[in-house]
């Protein structure tokens, strides 16, 4: 394994982390371990549960090796897997949070997320209130004495609005409340959450990491003051990860860097393309000067990946799915990440605040590695099916 040091470039550091290749016998992957059953040497040993791996829900070589590569991407004190991204929203959530608690959610989070906190914590006692992806600093004023958890996504889901993440994790950190950061679009190469003063750092390790679509798994990273209390309820929860999963995910990280630098490269080729041709309104790509949080995402980012909207201009839900329809290349799927090109109908009707108005119907698409000249050709066909409709 290379030294984890912070002077080392990052597809080194992709490359080598996690894994001591002669800790198992100069093999460069490590074993996948399937395992329930630990044994001890003695009874001794098993009172005082003093070995390395005590159990299999509390980790095996496989999972130290992706925990230890997160952690050297995330700065984190230490990573849980889970087995899936959705699941590395609740797990924390619920760490974190009991009944009579206050939590605060950027209203343009995941929908799923969104649906557990509507449900399960207001079911368990939580008072859950959304607020505006732009409020930055101005989150004080919402912060109640109660307030235990502020929740942020950036960009956001399907509209891409960037968060003032250090303006919000001062603000929360002043009144003692945690901050957590579902950073899936970013990926740890192109934002450190922790760096930025957020204390827990989420990702659907289903998209990037793996690569492939073909994994779901998600990974929680705390600093060291949140740590204990997250491990400990990832215990209490039992809920692991699969074994072979996890090694997928520490196989698609090696390549991460590549794979990421071409989605970005692609994206933003055709999300500049796109902003010129008839039939868009807006192209919704913080990476993009035209975007109203360019600033923001210039500061405190390092790169973009492969996901934006577009606007339509004007029409409705006949010419989004006269648009969709006309694809011949992009599939119409949901998750995202992999290496083929997505596009799916943007519905943002859940929304209290970041509702828009928009002057169309919005479509999410997931660049590929494909390539790009093939990819306008497709969306092209999509645009002049959409002015037919
Ligand atoms: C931002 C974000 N977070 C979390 C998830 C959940 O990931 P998973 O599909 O692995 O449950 C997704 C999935 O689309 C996502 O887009």
């Amino acid at each position: 394994m290379a030294e984890d040091g912070g002077d080392i470039g990052i597809n080194t550091r992709l490359a080598h982390s996690g894994n001591n290749p002669h800790d198992y016998f100069g093999f460069v992957n490590p074993p996948v371990v399937h395992a329930s059953t630990v044994l001890y040497p003695n009874a001794a040993a098993m009172a005082a549960r003093s070995q390395k791996y005590t159990y299999g829900t509390r980790g095996t070589p496989t999972t130290d090796a992706l925990a230890a590569a997160i952690d050297a991407l995330e700065g984190s004190a230490g990573t849980i897997m889970v087995p899936s991204g959705l699941a590395a929203v609740t797990v924390p959530l619920l760490a974190f949070l009991s009944s009579g608690d206050h939590l605060l959610i950027v209203d343009s989070i995941y929908h799923p997320t969104r649906n557990f906190a509507d449900t399960m914590l207001k079911r368990l006692g939580v008072d859950v209130e959304y607020y505006d992806p732009h409020a930055g600093a101005g989150i004080a004023s919402l912060i109640k004495p109660n307030t235990r958890v502020v929740f942020t996504e950036s960009p956001a889901s399907n509209t891409f609005e960037v968060q003032d993440i250090p303006a919000i994790a001062k603000a929360a950190h002043a009144a003692g409340v945690i901050v957590m950061m579902d950073n899936t679009w970013a990926t740890p190469l192109y934002f450190r959450p922790l760096d930025h003063g957020v204390d827990i750092s989420i990702h659907a390790a289903t998209k990037y990491p793996a690569g492939h679509s073909d994994v779901l798994l998600g990974t929680v990273s705390a600093n060291e003051a949140c740590w204990k209390q997250l491990w400990e309820t990832f215990n209490t929860m039992g809920c692991c990860a699969g074994p072979d999963d996890v090694y997928q995910v520490l196989r698609g990280l090696r390549t991460m860097g590549v794979r990421l630098d071409h989605h970005q490269r692609s994206a933003l080729a055709i999300a500049g393309w796109l902003e010129g041709q008839p039939g868009v309104a807006r192209v919704l790509h913080p990476a993009l000067p035209s975007h109203p949080d360019h600033g923001l995402w210039k500061r405190d980012f390092c790169g973009s990946s492969g996901i934006f909207s577009i606007v339509l201009a004007g029409g409705c839900q006949k010419q989004q799915h006269a648009f969709l329809d006309a694809l011949t290349i992009f599939g119409l799927g949901y998750s995202w990440g992999g290496y083929e090109s997505l596009a799916v109908p943007v519905v943002l009707g859940d929304r209290t605040v970041a509702k828009g108005p928009y002057d169309g119907p919005l479509i999410r698409l997931q660049i590929g590695l494909e390539d790009v000249g093939d990819l306008k050709a497709d969306l092209a066909r999509g645009l002049a099916a959409a002015a037919a409709a």
